[in-house]
């Protein structure tokens, strides 16, 4: 267990994750989800508990148990998660967003089921966005002048037009999170997944501050060790 490599780091500071992947209800039974697992933000939980933080979990479902020790908020919808982060971001020394949020959520939510009798052309799903909360924490940040420090995670694909890293840069700049913890997702070279519920991650750690990105790569504790020794040492030097 690599536990001791992070052990007492974040001593006395209040971390707060958010994990899994929002559920954007369309009636009672029926909702627009994404492939999250969960599985980094709790394996971030358990480095940052490792490494001495006061640690609170905001979590949409995951397909792993919420892990003891964190004190656990769970919600399901990307507005419940924003209500939760901003309203706990008040007193976070650190904030790691690894929860996948949908960007979009249908415009109406039916209050019965709804039925296929009601459809004789195929439906259509009108969505509208929601708000962006990492932004949102960075730009609370700016306006209180906090020393909060904010982590973003993405995931990318490259297309014709530019790269994953490409991409990843322009979106760090754009958030304005000191870090962002990038993945390449979709079919790896042997045609399976990469990233989602997989145990382990390949990931490069963007730094707002202009300082080289890490490479870093093993399960997703390992990944989350990394993070939680890039988040103390720029603790450390302020
Ligand atoms: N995020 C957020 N609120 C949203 C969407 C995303 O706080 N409504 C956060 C995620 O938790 C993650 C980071 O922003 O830490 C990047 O998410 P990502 O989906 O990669 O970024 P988007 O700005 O939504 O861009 P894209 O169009 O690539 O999905
Ligand atoms: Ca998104």
């Amino acid at each position: 267990q690599p536990a001791g490599e992070t052990s007492g780091i974040l001593a006395g500071k209040r971390v707060l994750i958010t994990a899994g992947g929002t559920r954007e209800p369309l009636d009672p039974v029926r909702f627009l989800g994404n492939k999250s697992s969960g599985k980094q933000g709790v394996a971030l939980v358990e480095a940052a508990l490792a490494a001495g933080a006061d640690v609170t979990l905001i979590h949409a479902p995951m397909d792993v148990p919420a892990p003891a020790g964190a004190k656990l908020q769970p919600i399901e919808t990307a507005l419940e998660l924003r209500a939760a982060t901003l309203a706990a971001a008040a007193t976070a020394d650190v904030v790691i967003m690894a929860a996948a949020v949908a960007d979009f959520r249908p415009a109406n939510i039916s209050t019965g089921k709804i039925k296929k009798r009601d459809n004789t052309d195929d439906p259509v799903i009108t969505l509208v966005r929601n708000p962006d909360i990492l932004l949102e924490l960075v730009a609370h940040r700016a306006a209180q002048n906090q020393q909060q420090f904010i982590v973003g995670f993405a995931a990318e694909t490259g297309d014709e037009q530019a790269d994953a890293r490409t991409y990843a840069q322009a979106k760090l700049q754009r958030k304005g999170c000191d870090l962002l913890v990038v993945n390449e997702v979709g079919p790896g070279d042997s045609g399976s997944e990469r990233v989602f519920g997989q145990d382990t991650n390949q990931v490069e750690i963007l730094a707002l501050d202009g300082a080289e990105p890490v490479q870093t790569g093993g399960s997703k504790r390992e990944v989350a060790n990394a993070v939680v020794h890039l988040i103390a040492q720029r603790l450390g030097g302020r």
